[in-house]
């Protein structure tokens, strides 16, 4: 079937085949190479979110706690406690239409508000963190009934004695805390004490589309780069191959059939060029030959006249 094909369907078809094969191979690595990036990328930035929340936490305890706390003795003001201004700025966050997917839980096994309880995936989560201190984050995919989700973990250490003004026994927290979230959870707890988890967590989709969008990308990118390659190497083939190859064939059809007033002219001194070249000395050794022929053709006729 090759025989039949042209010299620029034969270039044209294997550069093709390379451009299939080349981009179906590279695709399958750099998809994988996509979507390790698109996760790295997206965990970068649940990392920030949750050091964002971590310091906002910080602030509340170290700014507004000490200020209200005596508040605390007539009314129970949920705005002094971390966990709630991380809470309430996180939901604040959500309103944005590019955070909505996302979702943040201080999961503990023992949570003052039972809605933070740690399912048995985010107790082991946090159990690798109680056991492995140096351990300072963990993320992956989870399947949830919800569809896929990744995740990103932090540990949240007990780093503040003040922590302990409402985590350690119920007689140590104030009164209006215990009304509303009761003298059993969310105590006992020790200082440095890893006691949650801060899990950020998205579809998992948006990683995959986010991989997908760099992939097509790039495959398309490629693809546009060949077929420019393709393109200008047929031009390329057109004008330095083919087109002075159908010129010295028609010349010598021409000089074949008797037409000896053509001849062939070397454009170039490449192989092409030294082909003209040959078929030039070819066509005079041709001419002289047929000269000598004639002349001895002429010679005898000559001779047997004069007989
Ligand atoms: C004023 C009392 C108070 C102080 C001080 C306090 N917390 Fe809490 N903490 C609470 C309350 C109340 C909740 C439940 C908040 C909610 O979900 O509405 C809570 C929730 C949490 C949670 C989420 C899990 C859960 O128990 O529901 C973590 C984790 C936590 N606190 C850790 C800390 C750390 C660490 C500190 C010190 C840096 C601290 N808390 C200081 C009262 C306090």
């Amino acid at each position: 079937m090759l025989k039949n094909l042209k010299l620029k369907q034969k270039f044209t078809l294997l550069l093709l085949v390379i451009l299939v094969v080349g981009l179906s191979l590279s695709g399958l690595v750099l998809s994988a190479l996509l979507r390790q990036n698109a996760t790295n990328e997206i965990a970068s930035r649940a990392l920030t979110l949750i050091d964002t929340m971590t310091s906002l936490r910080e602030y509340t305890l170290k700014q507004i706690y000490p200020e209200l706390s005596f508040k605390l003795e007539e009314k129970f003001l949920p705005q002094v406690v971390s966990a709630y201004s991380a809470r309430e700025v996180f939901e604040i966050l959500r309103k944005k239409p590019e955070y909505r997917d996302l979702f943040y839980k201080e999961a503990a096994i023992n949570p003052t508000n039972l809605r933070d309880k740690a399912d048995s995936f985010e107790a082991q989560v946090l159990e690798r963190f109680r056991k492995e201190k140096d351990l300072k984050q963990v993320n992956g995919f989870r399947s949830l009934p919800g569809g896929d989700i990744f995740y990103i973990a932090r540990p949240l250490t007990i780093s503040q004695p003040s922590c302990l003004q409402c985590h350690s026994t119920p007689e140590a927290a104030p009164k209006t805390m215990i009304d509303r979230f009761g003298a059993v959870n969310g105590f006992g707890w020790h200082l440095n004490e890893i006691v949650a988890a801060q899990f950020v967590s998205l579809p998992a989709s948006k990683v995959i589309e986010k991989a997908h969008q760099a992939s097509l990308l790039i495959v398309g990118l490629v693809s546009a780069v060949f077929i420019a390659v393709i393109l200008l190497v047929n031009v390329f083939l057109n004008r330095q191959v083919i087109l002075p190859l159908k010129r010295i064939t028609r010349i010598a059809e021409e000089v074949s059939t008797g037409h000896m007033e053509v001849d062939f002219d070397q454009i170039s001194n490449d192989e092409i060029g030294n082909l003209a070249k040959a078929f030039k000395r070819m066509k005079l050794s041709l001419e002289m030959a047929m000269k000598r022929i004639r002349r001895t053709q002429g010679g005898n006729t000559g001779g047997s006249a004069g007989y």
